[in-house]
């Protein structure tokens, strides 16, 4: 289907919108656009993006940062171990290739957080290498063009799309073409209630013709998310308060919260936190607050929080090492759903006007 590509293509360049990532081939700038924008959408991808560039020109310049500033930057994206990688894989590009990305599909592929999608994004965007890009918007393009019922994220569904994709690739100019097809589905064959009138492949689409634009693309449920409770311990000491950095694998890891006690329960998760209180000595009379429950999403997890704020003499010894006065808490990277809490109960931390 020679035509389909040229149709894409000839939609792009009267369609696309104006995007920094756009006016560059500087793989730096282009891989960094697509992490950021795996993570969120074009319109708050836009600021993070701009914010990193002025902060680093070049990959050197990033890898020669402080993560705590990657992530500090990160903030409010979520999903932080984008952010690890993100800096990771400057520090190995700047030492161990001198500061040169990969040319290829294959060298780009063996980058730590660059996927099969990304890695293709970075070939065919900078170097017009010939290979597909697979994302959300390609899927549901082909899906509805092609009218294909199989689920894409099965393994089926996901080597009949890996190929079809292939197959539709021009000889030239893939930068545009991949790009085009992503747009196109972000703008004009969008999810919910597509406007067909005007699309330029609505006479070939058999999605349209056989009436099923709103049942393609098919994905298959995701099983079910699982739930944390979590209590968190809020102590509050003259102009202090105690943070920790959090450590280990998992969500959140590196950025700062207040100590906190997971289960699967909320009465477990606050009994921990009792727990934790009396052996590190609390004074259990100077509970001041008791927060309502947060409720937080995250792609893989539904959390319930609760903050338990209690104002303190002193910090007791056990968590000195760990005390952060007031002044320094915006500037430490600190996920969501501390930052939500912080920023509904200002006069605890006396930055009413600051943040
Ligand atoms: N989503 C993912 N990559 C994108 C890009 N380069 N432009 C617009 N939206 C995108």
């Amino acid at each position: 289907m020679r035509e389909f590509s040229d149709i894409i293509s000839k939609w792009y360049s009267q369609n696309k919108r104006d995007l920094p990532w756009r006016r560059t081939r500087d793989p730096f700038k282009i891989w960094l656009s697509e992490i950021i924008l795996q993570q969120t959408r074009v319109a708050q991808g836009l600021k993070y993006y701009l914010n990193f560039v002025s902060e680093f020109e070049t990959v050197n310049d990033l890898a020669k940062s402080k993560e705590e500033k990657v992530l500090k930057l990160w903030q409010g994206l979520g999903y932080y171990s984008r952010a690890r990688n993100l800096h990771f894989t400057a520090n190995y590009i700047s030492k161990e290739l001198n500061g040169e990305f990969p040319k290829h599909f294959k060298g780009l592929l063996e980058l730590k957080g660059v996927g099969l999608y990304t890695a293709a994004a970075i070939a065919s965007f900078c170097y017009d290498e010939k290979v597909a890009v697979l994302d959300g918007n390609v899927f549901r393009v082909l899906s509805r063009v092609f009218g294909i019922d199989q689920p894409i994220n099965s393994s089926l569904g996901e080597k009949i799309f890996r190929e079809l994709s292939t197959e539709l690739l021009p000889s030239s100019e893939v930068s545009n073409y991949n790009q085009g097809i992503m747009e196109f589905g972000a703008l004009q064959c969008i999810p919910k209630s597509p406007n067909c009138e005007p699309c330029p492949l609505n006479s070939r689409c058999d999605a349209l013709r056989t009436k099923r634009v709103k049942e393609l693309p098919v994905k298959l449920k995701k099983t079910k998310v699982a739930e944390w409770h979590m209590s968190f311990l809020v102590l509050i000491s003259g102009r202090g308060t105690v943070l920790r950095k959090r450590v280990g694998k998992g969500i959140w890891q590196n950025l700062y919260e207040f100590p906190s006690f997971v289960a699967s329960s909320a009465e477990d998760s606050k009994n921990d936190l009792s727990l934790f209180i009396s052996e590190a000595s609390v004074d259990v009379n100077s509970l001041e607050f008791v927060s309502a429950i947060y409720r937080h999403l995250l792609s893989h997890r539904k959390i319930h929080a609760q903050f338990f704020v209690y104002r303190v003499e002193e910090i007791p010894s056990l968590l000195k090492s760990e005390t952060v006065v007031f002044e320094d808490l915006l500037g430490l990277p600190i996920h969501r759903l501390i930052e939500k809490f912080i920023s509904d109960s200002p006069s605890f931390f006396k930055l009413e006007g600051k943040s």
